[in-house]
């Protein structure tokens, strides 16, 4: 049967602590025993069904992370506090030093940031590459490599990742191919398609109500419960645990996730080919000028749709201020980093979300001054929004310098 990622989330069925049909919230940082040696048992690991101590596991985070297991499906998962918690867990849990990573050039700023300037100091390279560039990625890899990092769809260029042919490399070379599926939740399983590792900020569309940082990591049981290992799990020793609290709400947001995925794919798809036919630059998966668009339809789950984010060129960075600060005046959205919201959310990523990228290497691969990254929201007339933001460019002089 071909896999379905939302219907896994709807075939689990939760019976609460007094048959509430959402699991009871566990409101607690500790855990009794009623033997010791079952303490005991616990912490050396040996004792199922027990806990502990709440950075190590609780009933919520457990539910949250088999949730979204069944979504990617893999074994386990292990959630976090923020995105950048499950990416920097997995990256010291893998490496230890004179370690090499090979890593996508195009990925989110902090994880650039955190492999180029942070993870050196343990001795832990990394090369980046166009990851588009087959070739590139294997003369890249050396005896000291242990991880291929990619974005399935990455941040903000929207370039696709052939996580078939990667997880291939990957393969022959013994690496852990680790994926970052952030911008295309539903859309693309990457576990599915061969990756070993599959991360997610839950703050964007995962969560998408823009009230919480979070983050999961979804691996093999093997992996998994080395993560959560006391005496050397990353995610037990580094601690960013994310809150039972929120790990609830988190949950039941993600009922959700595949009605407005489908939306926010239907919303972005109109906008890309309404401004793509009005003559500008526009980037997103969808549409036959994206230079993957191919690609991407050999690797989707085709009902999703291919995503809310979308990229403009505004021309230059004034315009793209100028274009973002009316469309905020106008109503269309927010000025903000981030994604998934049910508004609209745009930003200049060259001085924003990819601002941790040297200007030079932005220039490199592609990130020019006046692109603007959409996250499409969630807008019951498109339409009506469509004209509002050509209104928005028009009377900036806009469409003549994107069509020079
Ligand atoms: C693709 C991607 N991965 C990871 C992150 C980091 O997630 P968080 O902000 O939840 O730590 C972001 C955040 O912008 C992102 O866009």
């Amino acid at each position: 049967m071909e896999f379905n990622p939302a219907d896994n989330i709807q075939d689990l069925q939760y019976f609460g602590e007094f048959g509430g049909v959402n699991p009871s919230i566990s409101d607690s940082s500790t855990y009794t025993f009623l033997a010791a040696k079952s303490m005991m048992d616990t912490f050396e690991g040996n004792l199922e069904g027990c806990y502990l101590y709440s950075r190590h596991s609780s009933p919520s985070n457990l539910y949250l992370g088999q949730a979204l297991a069944a979504m990617e499906g893999t074994e386990a998962a292990n959630v976090s506090a923020s995105g950048m918690g499950a990416i920097s867990s997995v990256l010291l849990q893998l490496c230890s030093q004179g370690d090499h990573i090979v890593s996508s050039r195009t990925i989110y700023g902090g994880t650039y940031a955190f492999l180029k300037n942070f993870t050196p100091k343990f001795g832990i390279e990394t090369s980046f590459v166009d990851i588009t560039d087959l070739e590139k990625v294997k003369a890249s890899i050396t005896k000291r490599t242990k991880i291929l990092y990619c974005e399935s769809v990455s941040n903000p260029l929207l370039e696709i990742a052939d996580i078939k042919a990667l997880s291939k490399i990957a393969k022959a070379h013994k690496l852990t191919l680790v994926v970052d599926n952030t911008f295309s939740p539903l859309q693309i399983s990457p576990a599915v398609l061969g990756a070993d590792i599959v991360i997610h900020s839950l703050t964007k569309f995962i969560n998408g109500t823009s009230d919480t940082v979070g983050g999961v990591i979804c691996a093999s049981n093997d992996f998994i419960d080395s993560l959560r290992n006391v005496n050397d799990g990353a995610s037990m020793l580094l601690g960013p645990v994310m809150d039972s609290l929120r790990s609830a709400s988190v949950l039941k947001n993600l009922r959700t996730l595949h009605i407005r995925m489908k939306k926010h794919s239907e919303n972005a798809l109109y906008l890309a080919q309404r401004f793509e036919q009005d003559g500008y630059k526009v980037m997103y998966p969808g549409l036959k000028s994206h230079p993957q668009h191919e690609l991407y339809k050999s690797l989707y789950n085709h009902e999703y749709g291919f995503g809310g984010l979308l990229t403009l060129d505004a021309g230059s960075l004034e315009k793209a201020d100028d274009l973002m600060e009316l469309m905020q005046e106008r109503n269309l959205g927010y000025l903000a980093v981030s994604l998934g919201f049910y508004k609209t959310l745009f930003n200049a990523p060259g001085t924003a979300t990819s601002s941790e990228i040297p200007v030079e290497e932005q220039k490199e691969m592609g990130l020019t001054d006046g692109l603007i990254r959409f996250s499409i929201g969630l807008d019951n007339h498109i339409e009506r929004t469509y004209k509002e933001m050509r209104n928005c460019m028009e009377s900036l002089g806009i469409i003549t310098l994107a069509k020079t």
